[in-house]
């Protein structure tokens, strides 16, 4: 009798069903100009004290005032293509996953698409907020599984410090700009993209919001004497909605990978705020020496928090070939996201 093959957990996710797809290459893009808690002190009402306590953050990067998005993403994506070893003409799809795009519209993405000379390529760009990285893999793997596209370029691209209030010391010492690349490709059997749970709740949508300048608000001189051009965020209430989905949303990503919290060889946490973070890393029983973490030196990018802390893991030779990673993210909408990724290809 033949005896049956055992099936490999990694094999038997929803997601490899069709044909492997994962992360063959990244890239980040950093502005060069640092905003300190020091040099918060002097703007606002706070101390580098209560910052680093409360939040984790240290300092933040900002993007100059004659650069917009589209510029970051570029470059981001464009190091992801070099380190990928693929040529703009082989991307079939750019997805940019942003808050802050340059203008309304078009996307984003389409910017990109042009100064990359793409020439084939689709754009668009994805609003999930900080999980939007994410939802942008997610959606762009189940591209390249199906077969529609062979290589799909997501970027994470934030200049948050555009719809900051640096007279609201609540939201205005958490947010920095950048952004971080992937290149999504087919990969071998039991690596790249294991698993992912996306999820939202819109009964939340107040919580984390940009009153005006949609078709709700449109600018005015009212909206912009009330500052209601900028974010509003109710801080405790997302950090109670935080620390409950990191880990539900990270545990469901690994049962649909048939794996265990004890699998994971690294932890990569939107970079919200430390405190979340060291929360759902004890909740899941992940060790601080297997967690990225970005946020003293970089604060909270949105979208762009998971490619620059993956970037950054993967070539400080942390992240290795082989090594299960999870990445999780929540953010305005509500939404949340969390993906299971076996590294290499
Ligand atoms: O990407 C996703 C989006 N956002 C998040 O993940 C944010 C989630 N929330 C948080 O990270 C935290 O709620 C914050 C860091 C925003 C705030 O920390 P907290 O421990 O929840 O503080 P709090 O809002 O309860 O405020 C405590 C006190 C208040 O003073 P009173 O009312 O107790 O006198 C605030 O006014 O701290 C005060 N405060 C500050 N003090 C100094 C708030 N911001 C500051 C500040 N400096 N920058």
């Amino acid at each position: 009798m033949l005896k049956s093959e055992p099936v490999s957990s990694v094999e038997s996710g929803p997601e490899q069903r069709v044909r492997p797809v994962g992360i063959v290459g990244l890239g980040s893009y950093l502005p060069e100009q640092v905003l300190t808690n020091q040099d918060l002190e002097k703007m606002v009402e706070t101390s580098d004290e209560w910052i680093r306590t409360r939040t984790g953050i240290r300092e933040r990067r900002i993007l100059p005032p004659d650069l917009a998005t589209s510029d970051m993403a570029l470059e981001a994506g464009r190091r992801a293509l070099a380190d990928a070893g693929v040529t703009p003409d082989q991307v079939d799809c750019i997805i940019v996953a942003t808050v802050t795009p340059d203008t309304p519209f078009p996307s984003a993405a389409c910017r990109v698409q042009d100064r990359l000379g793409c020439k084939r390529a689709a754009a668009f760009d994805i609003n999930a907020a900080c999980p939007g990285f994410l939802y942008a893999v997610t959606v762009g793997s189940q591209m390249v599984a199906s077969g529609l596209y062979e290589t799909v370029l997501v970027i994470g691209a934030e200049t948050l410090s555009r719809v900051t209030d640096y007279q609201d010391r609540n939201t205005c010492v958490l947010f920095g700009d950048g952004a971080g690349a992937a290149v999504l490709r087919p990969v071998g059997k039991g690596r790249g993209l294991l698993s992912s749970v996306l999820g939202s709740d819109g009964s939340g949508a107040d919580l984390l919001y940009q009153a005006a300048g949609g078709s709700r608000l449109p600018a005015s001189a009212e909206t912009l004497a009330k500052r209601q051009h900028y974010l509003y965020m109710n801080g405790s209430e997302v950090f109670k909605f935080a620390v409950r989905i990191m880990e539900e949303a990270s545990l469901e990503a690994l049962a649909r990978a048939n794996l265990t919290a004890e699998d994971v060889d690294f932890f990569v946490p939107h970079q919200a705020n430390i405190r979340i973070i060291d929360s759902a890393r004890r909740r899941l029983g992940v060790d601080m020496d297997r967690v990225v973490v970005t946020l003293d030196l970089l604060g909270n990018t949105s979208s762009s928090s998971i490619p620059l802390a993956l970037d950054q893991a993967v070539r400080a030779g942390r992240i290795k070939d082989g090594d299960v990673v999870v990445a999780v993210a929540f953010g305005a909408g509500l939404t949340w996201a969390a993906c299971v990724l076996r590294w290499g290809r």
